[in-house]
């Protein structure tokens, strides 16, 4: 495989990894690395382009992060986003402000410098997505303003090509900016001569030969849940490791109720060797009593390990494969200085076995474009996630006891036979389908009813790092509410259609 042509430097943004996602749709593969690890990194790898990303800083701060100095002298090009452009702008000597009035957040109109190689190919007036509260107010020395927003005047991109450094206010690795694919291929194919070097087929095999590699002749364990990321690393790596690979699929007992049998269909499609472990009993003493998300999160996490654990000592294995994306790592708050939204099942566990992330900085549709490469089924390609805690963090504001699991897996089935049948179910990233602890009144026959609702909630989204929630037909809304009353313990259906942020696609 050819060496990796770009950098990308972690200043703390949220959005970084959508860079390297971005970068990949454009096929390029990229290595992205906080500050500290990027001189080294640098200095044997000299790339062809450096990015430096945004970050939630302000230059005047004295803790911010700062990429090494070295950049600036290596005639490397480098484009700097958002945080990243007011970093090279204050250390070349120009000036950035705090001000009310420059402030943007979410959608603004810029005009550009049609001359500039950054704009190549884009018209004068485009739409940007900017979230910045600093803007540069004095330039450094040599740059040239490349466009401003056209209602506050606010730079927005900032160039000097004998420099070959380059700036950007706005974030063009977002698909709210509209040109923002065209800017980044014009920096990295026409100011950096960077060469493609990404695709499905490459990834595959240079997963087999980082996984076979770091393995070797000993065994190893896939904590395997039927869902596309664990069936599809199974799928790529299972050939190869024959007997040294086992699966382990964990029945916590907050399964969705066709859960098992899917999970069982999966392994088989992909070669792997699937073992099942009943824990039920296990998890329903482990958070008896508990509702706060994140003490549920923890003791789920807790016991996930262990049963995994004890299987890989019967199995005699010193390695855990999962199939954790890159959208895990960013909420665990284990990228950069990215901030921890929720503790993911499988991410940040002390294990006594050395553990391999071999999809870490992948996205969800590229484990499915994987998953399309390698062949297997629809319903792995197409399946909807489902969160490894389950059913336990769809259950909120009361504990969870095996009698609210058995109404919540009824209600659950119903919605999705409903939206299956009506064809509105793969219209959807995730149907979340959850259990609200708030006892209501209803009237079941002659008699009072007082029950727990059931909230549906349907979400759109490409890599869940924001989602939209879907308004469902009236028409469909009401065949839901219709049949999942039916059920003797449901008296009210409720709906749920936030958008992430500020929702999550989750309820905990
Ligand atoms: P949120 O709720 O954070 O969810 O918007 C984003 C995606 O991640 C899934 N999710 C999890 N998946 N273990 C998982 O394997 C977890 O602990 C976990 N928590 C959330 C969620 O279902 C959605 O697809």
């Amino acid at each position: 495989m050819k060496p990796i042509q770009i950098l990308v430097i972690d200043l703390g943004s949220q959005y970084t990894l959508i860079i390297e996602r971005t970068l990949r749709e454009l096929g390029y593969r990229s290595a992205v690395l906080p500050p500290e690890q990027s001189k080294k990194w640098l200095i044997s790898h000299k790339p062809n382009a450096i990015i430096l990303s945004g970050g939630s800083f302000s230059v005047h701060l004295l803790d911010s992060p700062r990429p090494p100095d070295k950049i600036l002298t290596m005639g490397i090009p480098i484009l700097g986003i958002c945080y990243g452009m007011q970093w090279l702008a204050t250390e070349l000597g120009g000036h950035v402000i705090t001000s009310q009035d420059k402030k943007e957040y979410g959608k603004a109109t810029i005009v550009h410098n049609k001359k500039s190689n950054l704009f190549e190919n884009i018209k004068g007036k485009q739409i940007v997505w900017a979230s910045h509260g600093d803007s540069i107010d004095v330039l450094p020395k040599g740059f040239r303003v490349l466009a401003k927003s056209s209602n506050n005047q606010t730079i927005e991109a900032i160039g000097n090509s004998t420099r070959k450094i380059w700036g950007l206010q706005f974030h063009p690795e977002v698909t709210h900016t509209e040109n923002g694919k065209i800017i980044l291929q014009n920096f990295l194919k026409k100011i950096s001569h960077c060469q493609t070097d990404w695709a499905p087929k490459d990834i595959i095999t240079n997963i087999q030969q980082t996984v076979r590699n770091t393995i070797g002749n000993q065994k190893a364990i896939i904590g395997f849940s039927g869902g596309v990321d664990s069936s599809t690393l199974s799928a790529v790596i299972a050939p190869s490791l024959g007997k040294q690979l086992l699966a382990i699929g964990i029945d916590t007992g907050a399964l969705r109720k066709y859960e098992i049998k899917e999970m069982k269909t999966n392994a088989k499609a992909t070669g792997v060797n699937l073992k099942i472990i009943n824990a039920s009993r296990r998890f329903q003493k482990a958070l008896r009593g508990l509702t706060h998300s994140e003490k549920k999160r923890q003791a789920f996490k807790k016991l996930y390990v262990k049963i995994l654990e004890e299987a890989a000592k019967q199995y005699n294995a010193k390695f855990i494969i999962q199939g954790s994306l890159a959208t895990d790592f960013i909420e665990s708050g284990k990228v950069g200085k990215a901030v921890l939204i929720k503790s993911h099942h499988n991410i940040g566990n002390q294990w006594h076995l050395t553990e391999i992330h071999p999809f870490g900085n992948l996205f969800k549709y590229e484990v499915r474009a994987l998953a399309q490469e390698l062949k297997l089924p629809k319903s792995i390609s197409e399946r909807q996630p489902f969160p490894g805690p389950g059913l336990f963090i769809r259950i909120v504001g009361t504990p969870v006891t095996l009698p609210k699991l058995a109404i919540l897996k009824e209600a659950d089935a119903t919605v999705t036979k409903i939206l299956k049948k009506r064809g509105v179910y793969k219209k959807l990233a995730q149907l979340v389908v959850g259990l609200i602890g708030v006892k209501t009144v209803g009237i079941k026959g002659d008699g009072r009813s007082y029950e727990y609702p059931i909230l549906v909630r349907g979400v759109q989204t490409r890599d869940f790092m924001t989602v939209s929630g879907f308004d469902f037909p009236p028409k469909i809304k009401k065949e839901i509410e219709k049949t999942v009353t039916k059920h003797a313990r449901i008296n009210r259906v409720w709906w749920c259609s936030n958008d992430k942020p500020p929702a999550t696609t989750e309820l905990e």
